[in-house]
């Protein structure tokens, strides 16, 4: 048995192995972990329905595998260090055994306010300690977390907290973002008042200091909610099977749906995934600069990471304050060994200039790391030279929210590299490439539509309170697969590319947008009668939004009109959906059925106008000139 794949030799023999036996693979895996009860079965499954379950009849709690158990090896590391907006302001470091007492003194807290196992609770935090604290209390008693991005509106927010039925929300004053403090606990009111019956309790975490408004009956702050509880609250020991958490991410169609994971196996994955990808050290300062709201942040800068017993640099600024050597100086200072980030924010720096990265020294630097989505070749090479100064692989670490952790990526140091390429399955995953008909692409140098044809142990088990959607959304599409949006090429060695989504999500700075979500919020906006919205290339966002806007009759001051749909897209859904691009249009080009072509959109929003294909048959042909002529 291998914990770390130390060779390429290696990793053959490895995922040879865990493809013929994958039971005996994960069972491997999963014992080295803290039970209170052994499995009775690895793993049951089915694609169709879907119904998959790993370490059937274990029993744990995935908290005591972050905490406890690091509590004889290494009290002392430090767990989180935290780095805080302001670089005047000193950074705070919580070791093991301080998190430890953090988590279960507010775990004890969360208890006092009646939140009991199974009872969901919404997190709409800051990148404070504080939120990992509190992802963590939940875990240990047995409640299921929904995390929040901060960046969300009201209405997403309500959405969100609606849907899973939260029984308490946490939250903060504020939170300092660059140079601005944004009211966070005002968001949670106005979300709230949207009719959210569920919630019983908001607990405050002061941060900024900013003044808020508490309502006596249901607020408390954070500080009072934890004052004379105990720093040790026993773990509440859940089935591997139970739910862990919840974490709402955008599709084709329709609102956010609620990804759910469960304990055992998502604990076995993240572990595995964080300490062969990034082939951690002891003693390593790893530095992942997602935001906890989003997958990777819970992945892999809380359980994966902790579950490791690593050293996990918690940012909670924006790369570019107060100036763009910030992530150089952060590296700089803490001596960060392993850092990952998003070619989104690589494209941002590298067009910021060399100059903030001359200057910085970074011998501390052994592994780079990039996800989220599709890494350009200029930014590769940048990133390569100038960051890793080409002594420093880049795993290039492709995943989803759905897939819970790394799926597809080099092993840092072991797997060969290509720019560009996620390169090869981990051990476990059987990815394979689908043609339009639904048959597998066998062979190499070919491209498709990317599936997997086995379970992982973090694969999502459903979507919250509606399963039928999870089986149509990633069941449906190609019988006994999990399909995952994404089109993918395999080439002549093997090597898989990721080409981006297929469907009508779009990826900007890393962030999934469902297109449907963002022409619902337009839609609200006065005046408009319907909108499309399709993606376009953009220089640093990786994809921008483009918006075709119907007015119901001419628009005279087209500056105002725009303004009110980025402020409606603004208050449905949050300041990231906000179109890049509006052009108000007199129709959409639609077909006879009364179907949008939204590859003829694309291609005008592309600018590339050239080839648009046969228009003839659409039911308005004419209309595609004039979107043509009008395009921004
Ligand atoms: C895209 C983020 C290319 C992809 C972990 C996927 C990537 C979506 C990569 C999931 C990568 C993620 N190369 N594309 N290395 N990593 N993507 O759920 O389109 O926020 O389907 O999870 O991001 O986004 P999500």
């Amino acid at each position: 048995m291998t914990l770390q794949i130390k060779s390429i030799d290696e990793y053959h023999t490895e995922y040879a192995r865990s493809v013929a036996d994958p039971e005996g693979f994960w069972a491997e895996q999963a014992a080295t972990f803290r039970w209170h009860k052994p499995w009775r079965q690895v793993l049951k499954w089915n694609f169709r329905e879907p119904n998959v379950q790993w370490f059937v009849g274990g029993r744990l709690n995935i908290t005591e595998n972050c905490l406890d158990r690091h509590l004889e090896t290494r009290p002392n590391q430090v767990a989180i260090l935290w780095e805080p907006n302001d670089p005047k302001r000193k950074p705070r470091k919580i070791t093991y055994k301080q998190l430890y007492g953090q988590v279960c003194q507010f775990a004890n807290a969360l208890k006092a306010q009646g939140v009991k196992k199974g009872d969901r609770v919404c997190i709409y935090m800051p990148m404070t300690p504080e939120l990992a604290v509190a992802v963590l209390a939940c875990a240990r008693i047995g409640a299921i977390h929904s995390v929040v991005f901060a960046g969300f509106s009201a209405v997403s927010l309500a959405d969100r907290i609606k849907d899973a039925q939260c029984k308490v929300v946490l939250t903060s004053d504020g939170n300092s973002r660059g140079p601005k403090n944004i009211p966070v606990k005002q968001v949670v009111d106005e979300a709230i008042a949207l009719g959210c019956d569920s919630v019983e309790h908001v607990i405050v975490h002061q941060n900024t200091g900013d003044p808020v408004a508490m309502h006596s009956d249901r607020d408390i702050w954070w500080h009072e909610a934890i004052k004379g509880k105990r720093k040790s609250c026993k773990a509440t020991i859940v089935d591997s099977e139970d739910m862990l958490f919840i974490l709402y991410t955008s599709g084709s169609t329709g609102k956010p749906k609620g990804v759910v994971h469960t304990h055992g196996g998502y604990m076995v994955y993240t572990e595995y995934t964080f300490r062969n990808v990034f082939q951690y050290q002891p003693g390593e300062v790893y530095w992942c600069t997602a935001d906890i709201g989003w997958v990777t942040g819970h992945s892999y800068i809380v359980y994966g990471p902790l579950l490791a017993g690593a050293t996990s640099v918690m940012f909670e600024g924006i790369p570019t304050y107060p100036d763009p050597g910030r992530f150089w100086d952060v590296i700089q200072r803490h001596k960060v060994n392993i850092f990952y980030t998003a070619p989104t924010a690589i494209r941002a720096l590298m067009a910021a200039g060399d100059t903030w990265v001359k200057g910085r020294r970074m011998p501390s630097l052994r592994v780079l790391g990039t996800v989220g989505e599709p890494i350009n070749e200029e930014a590769w090479h940048w990133y390569n030279e100038r960051i890793g100064k080409k002594r420093c692989p880049i795993v290039d670490t492709w995943w989803q929210t759905e897939t819970g952790g790394i799926l597809i990526t080099p092993i840092a140091g072991i797997t060969p590299l290509k720019p560009c390429y996620a390169t090869l399955p981990l051990p476990g995953v059987q990815p394979c490439l689908v043609d339009a008909n639904g048959n597998e692409i066998e062979g190499n140098d070919v491209e498709g539509m990317l599936c997997l044809k086995f379970p992982w142990p973090a694969i999502l088990r459903t979507t919250y309170g509606d399963h039928e959607r999870c089986r149509q959304t990633y069941f449906a599409a190609f019988k006994d697969k999990y399909f995952t949006g994404d089109g993918a090429r395999r080439d002549a060695d093997g090597m898989y590319r990721i080409i981006g989504r297929v469907d009508d999500v779009i990826n900007v700075s890393g962030h999934r947008i469902g297109t449907a979500e963002v022409e619902d919020a337009i839609n609200k906006t006065p005046r408009v009668v319907e909108s499309a919205v399709v993606g376009y290339p953009h220089d640093i966002k990786g994809q921008g939004i483009y918006a075709y806007v119907i007015a119901d009759g001419p628009v005279a001051d087209e500056a105002a009109f725009k303004k009110s749909v980025l402020d409606t897209v603004t208050r449905e859904i949050g300041p990231i959906a906000k179109p890049d691009k509006i052009q108000v249009v007199p129709g959409l080009p639609k077909t006879r059925s009364g179907k949008i072509m939204r590859r003829i959109l694309r291609k005008i929003a592309e600018g590339d106008t050239s080839n648009l294909g046969d228009t003839t048959t659409l039911l308005n042909p004419e209309v595609v000139e004039e979107i043509k002529a009008g395009a921004v």
